[in-house]
């Protein structure tokens, strides 16, 4: 019986395939990590075939090791990192560049040429986008590769070169790629590439025209949640329809049930992602925050939210492991970290990418201020866990200042959730309780839900709800008087990060 639903998350690191059951439960999981590029500071690359070829593995393998064939699979969901710029060849399916990834900085220039031609600057598109101009929305990374990749721009004005997000890459190879794929994404990835207009929610041809982008190489953009075609590779799933695309913050808003305006989540995965669902009401940020999809069912009208992006958060444990080889494994910055017993008056900013929300400053740089001779490895360690409980307190800040509430808790997900010392941190440094639900996996779940939902797995939003079980709730434990000068010192290390670009 076809009562199982599979998500496939394409996220910055891996791809992962997760089989459902009609419970909502994990039946298995299978994942591959593709390699990150840096061919320059600021650059950051990925390489399409090798996602599409991990794709391929990851839902065989779930497939197989389930026990499962295609008749046993209802529907399939993606979710995808969002934002980041894939350009191929219509004709024979070949990317005609690597991958620009939504974290790359190269297009910075463009991006403060278009703020300077105008006087509301950076906020230029935000009124029809919901985006500050920022590098980190996908259409001056597509605009880079019309300029700088020869012969794209001719080959796109000849209609024979197709953009999307990750979505739209996997959705165009499992449909069968130049032999008859579809070219489609779903409005929250839409929503995210500075070109789509949220009131009307189709392209905006005034935006197209800014940024020398030919409409014929945008896909057709869908719900989030109805049958947009059928697999034809890999055979192990040929006929299983695919019944959902979300963005992952959207993906994992819909997987915690955060369906109604007012509910929230916050994701600790690369980096740290807060929805706040608005309902059908489009809410503008006075303080840093944007204004995103967050999902839309078939016909019903598109459902918004209010999202503060952080860039850097669990890579920062990565760039410890790998760069600077203070641990072996990610999970053991937990136990370097419970070392000490706090920061020794060090801070880390992690502005690798400039800085994301609420402060839009591409030009910041990492900061790792409050160093003296005392500082071990341990407090290093520390300094970059707390940094991401104070970049969260910030865009907490910036919710409560927007909306004028101050959320009463934090439901969180991701990863980086099962790090206790990080989670009990966060609660002690927002003075709210912080709630991790049983499956952190919301990513995945959320685009199982949508999948399912589609295609009668499940009948309605609010049966979905029941899934929901909480696991632990960590109640603040510091001091108020501690966590305000921790927080004030926090916000004095961001301003050491700001204007470091020659
Ligand atoms: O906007 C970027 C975001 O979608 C990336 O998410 O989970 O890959 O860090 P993740």
């Amino acid at each position: 019986m076809a009562d199982h639903v599979i998500a496939i998350d394409q996220g910055t690191t891996s791809t992962r395939a997760i089989v459902f059951d009609a419970a909502g439960g994990i039946v298995t999981t299978a994942q591959r990590e593709h390699e990150q590029i840096f061919p320059r500071a600021g650059w950051v690359e990925h390489d399409p075939m090798e996602i599409w070829t991990n794709t391929e593995w990851v839902l065989s393998s779930a497939m197989f090791r389930a026990g499962l064939s295609a008749g046993d699979i209802a529907a399939i969901g993606i979710t995808n990192q969002r934002e980041t710029a894939m350009l191929w060849d219509r004709r024979t399916g070949r990317p005609v560049a690597n991958a620009i990834v939504w974290q790359d900085t190269r297009t910075q220039r463009r991006i403060d040429e278009l703020a300077a031609q105008s006087e509301a600057g950076s906020q230029r598109f935000a009124e029809q986008t919901g985006l500050p101009l920022a590098t980190y929305f996908s259409a001056s990374k597509i605009a880079w590769v019309l300029e700088n990749v020869p012969g794209v721009r001719a080959a796109a004005e000849a209609g024979d070169v197709m953009f999307g997000t990750p979505d739209t890459w996997l959705i165009w190879n499992l449909t069968g790629g130049s032999s008859g794929g579809i070219h489609v994404t779903d409005v929250t990835n839409a929503s995210r590439t500075l070109l789509m207009d949220l009131g009307t929610l189709d392209w905006s041809d005034e935006l197209l025209a800014v940024w020398n982008i030919p409409r014929t190489i945008l896909p057709e953009i869908r719900s989030s949640s109805e049958v947009v075609g059928e697999v034809s590779v890999p055979a192990i799933a040929r006929g299983v329809r695919i019944a959902g695309i979300l963005g992952d913050q959207q993906a994992a808003t819909f997987g915690q049930a955060a369906f109604d305006a007012g509910e929230s989540k916050n994701t600790y995965g690369t980096g740290n992602f807060l929805l706040v669902n608005s309902g059908t009401e489009l809410v503008r940020s006075q303080h840093g925050l944007i204004t995103t999809v967050a999902y839309r069912c078939g016909d019903e009208p598109a459902r918004y939210a209010l999202e503060g992006s952080i860039a850097v958060t669990g890579s920062l444990v990565q760039w410890l492991r790998d760069n600077l080889g203070l641990i072996k494994r990610s999970k053991d910055v937990e136990r370097l970290a419970a070392s000490v017993d706090d920061n020794g008056g060090a801070y880390f900013v992690p502005a690798f990418s400039g800085l994301f929300a609420p402060y839009w400053r591409s030009d910041a740089r990492g900061a790792l201020v409050g160093m003296t001779r005392y500082i071990t490895a341990g407090h290093i360690a520390r300094a970059a866990l707390e940094s991401t409980a104070f970049q969260t307190r910030d865009i907490v800040e910036a919710v409560a200042a927007d909306t004028g509430v101050t959320p009463e808790e934090l439901r969180v997900d991701g990863g980086m959730t099962r790090n206790d010392l990080l989670m009990q941190f966060q609660a002690d440094i927002l003075g709210i309780p912080v709630v991790r639900p049983q499956i952190i996996e919301t990513t995945a779940l959320g685009a199982a839900y949508a999948a399912g939902l589609a295609t009668g797995v499940w009948s309605d939003r609010e049966r979905l709800r029941e899934h929901w079980r909480e696991d632990v709730r960590f109640e603040p434990r510091m001091q108020a008087d501690e966590r305000e000068r921790r927080y004030r010192l926090w916000r004095k290390a961001v301003q050491k990060s700001f204007d470091w670009v020659d």
